[in-house]
């Protein structure tokens, strides 16, 4: 039997038309890619995360010459916030990106590996993470997803291994 899967999505084309909190964020995502470390792929990715306290917090992805050994900026941010607060239950995360050596202005999204993990945080706190995806630049456009689940349908999660 086929089944279908429809995912919902909002796209803007221009920063403007998102709240001023959103616009917040993505700017602050935009920021992060200064913090990145990523001398070998020169791709500088920002990740930008608001709890639902409002504290905000961002980080970037630190590469290393054991290429594997590198983390993309949403796990590091994950990470951080996991340790500097943990059971923080996070409203939405941007991620914005500057390519050093080429175009910045589609949005990226997830990696695989970043997906899976985004995936678990949003399980654990039981509350939807609101995905913002935009490039670096001020009219690149933006994605928002309402939750991690759409990122990742048919995720492999604890309820699996009952
Ligand atoms: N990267 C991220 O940090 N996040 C993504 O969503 C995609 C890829 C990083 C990993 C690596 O340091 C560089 O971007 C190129 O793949």
């Amino acid at each position: 039997m086929i089944q279908d899967l429809t995912l919902q999505y909002e796209t803007f084309d221009s920063m403007e038309k998102l709240s001023v909190s959103d616009q917040e964020l993505l700017s602050q995502a935009r920021e992060a890619t200064q913090k990145a470390y990523a001398p070998y792929s020169k791709f500088h990715v920002g990740a930008a995360a608001i709890l639902e306290n409002g504290t905000i917090y961002s980080s970037a992805n630190q590469e290393n010459a054991s290429y594997p050994a590198g983390i993309c900026a949403e796990r590091v941010l994950i990470g951080t916030i996991s340790s500097l607060t943990p059971h923080a239950v996070i409203g939405t995360m941007a991620i914005s990106y500057h390519n050093l050596d080429g175009i910045s202005h589609e949005p990226i999204s997830p990696c695989g590996i970043c997906r899976q993990v985004l995936s678990e945080y949003e399980n654990v706190q039981q509350a939807p993470m609101r995905i913002i995806l935009s490039g670096f630049d001020a009219d690149s456009p933006i994605i928002i997803l309402p939750n991690v689940r759409f990122l990742l349908p048919f995720v492999f999660s604890a309820e699996d291994m009952k």
